[in-house]
């Protein structure tokens, strides 16, 4: 039911395959069979549920090639769905997506956040878009105004304008207006402007995320290569953290598509346990079999020290942004629905740790036992 409620949408929005993908979808797509049927077949479900089906969704993931991306393309393509990825990187370093659909399900095409018509040519044949457009720092060309603000606001605007259904936008949990991060300000804006645009949009709001990829563990994991010296504001003593897994929010995101009530909602990711921040990188070294030496380091000369890194034109490791972000308390949204409203148990940071860590133990530990580390200890405040 819920995937038939996707296909809802006008027929003459659906056959057009965009004259920009590659020529072996065009090729494959017979647009004059197209035209003769009612739906277009790509959003018609069959079949057992499989890569192979049809699951009725059409999507296009804006900020696929990045963490998040990665894995709700994978969970859409093993349930048979098609797939627009707009990329703006080399196509040989996007392949690794081919085998997470069937044949001809995965459609690249480049396409430029500033230009309109490049965001409506990528969203005009899908009955979902979502919005993984994201990014940790500001660059000369993008400020987090124009990522988390314009770029969500065009592409809302665009899907309201095709008659798409169902709009994913990823927010920020402690997204706020008053924020001390700029990138948070920035969310909170964002989110309003999304709303506004496309009111039935479906908007999600996640911790911090772990995972393989992510750049929270990892983050702090990395800081061995300073001694296993970790500068923490107010030894982390003042920051509380409910972080949540990368897989989970992807299961939210494809749950949310299938569920026809999700529209309009806000949903809070969150994982289960809280910890102080301090407790939480300990544990991330425990795991890591490595020694915690952590010092408290002052607000400005953190600052001062980030904005070194900051200068890094490529992929700074950190900015004064991200740091104040990192010792914000996470907040708490009773009222809002969560990952179990959406069928989903939160798994701990206990239960995946060794996933994203063992990379960071040395040779000598790389098999050691999980069942020695003593799980971080989690406050309900
Ligand atoms: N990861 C977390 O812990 C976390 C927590 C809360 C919320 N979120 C939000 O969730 C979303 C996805 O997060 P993520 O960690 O997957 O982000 P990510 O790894 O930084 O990926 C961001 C994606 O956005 C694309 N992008 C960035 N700037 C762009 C621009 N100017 N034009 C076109 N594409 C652009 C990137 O494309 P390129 O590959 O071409 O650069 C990449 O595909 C983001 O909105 C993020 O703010 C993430």
């Amino acid at each position: 039911m819920a995937a038939l409620a996707l296909v809802s949408r006008p027929v003459s929005a659906l056959p057009r395959i965009s004259s920009s993908c590659c020529p072996a979808v065009l090729s494959a797509a017979s647009v004059s069979t197209v035209q003769q049927r009612k739906l277009h077949h790509a959003v018609v479900p069959k079949g057992k549920g499989g890569r192979s089906s049809s699951s009725g969704i059409a999507a296009t993931v804006f900020g696929a090639t990045g963490f998040l991306g990665r894995y709700v393309v994978n969970r859409l393509g093993r349930m048979g769905s098609q797939i627009i990825i707009p990329h703006r990187n080399d196509q040989y370093d996007i392949m690794y997506f081919r085998p997470m659909g069937d044949l001809g399900q995965i459609i690249f095409m480049e396409w430029d956040a500033r230009n309109k018509d490049s965001i409506k040519q990528a969203l005009e044949n899908s009955n979902v878009v979502i919005n993984l457009v994201g990014r940790e720092w500001e660059t000369r060309n993008y400020s987090f105004e124009d990522v988390f603000v314009n770029i969500p606001q065009q592409i809302a605007k665009a899907a309201r304008g095709a008659g798409v259904t169902k709009l994913i936008h990823m927010s920020h949990l402690n997204a706020d207006i008053r924020s001390t991060s700029k990138y948070l300000r920035n969310k909170a804006v964002g989110e309003q402007a999304v709303r506004d645009e496309f009111p039935d949009a479906i908007i999600m709001k996640p911790s911090e995320v772990f995972g393989r990829e992510d750049r929270f563990f990892n983050y702090y994991a990395n800081m061995r290569w300073f001694g296993n010296a970790v500068p923490l504001m107010g030894m982390g003593k003042k920051t509380v953290k409910q972080p949540v897994y990368v897989v989970d929010v992807a299961k939210a995101i494809i749950n949310a598509v299938r569920d026809p009530d999700a529209n309009g909602k806000t949903y809070a990711l969150v994982g289960p346990n809280r910890y102080l921040l301090y407790d939480l990188v300990e544990y991330i070294y425990a795991v890591a079999h490595r020694s915690f030496l952590p010092y408290p380091l002052p607000r400005p000369l953190y600052h001062i020290a980030a904005q070194f890194f900051a200068m890094n034109p490529f992929e700074p490791w950190t900015t004064p942004d991200k740091i104040e972000r990192f010792h914000l308390t996470d907040m708490k949204y009773p009222g809002l629905p969560g990952l179990e409203d959406l069928g989903i148990t939160p798994t701990t940071v206990e239960q995946r740790a060794i996933e994203i860590l063992r990379r960071h133990r040395r040779f000598r530990y790389l098999e050691a036992d999980l069942d020695e580390t003593k799980p971080a200890k989690t406050v309900s405040y």
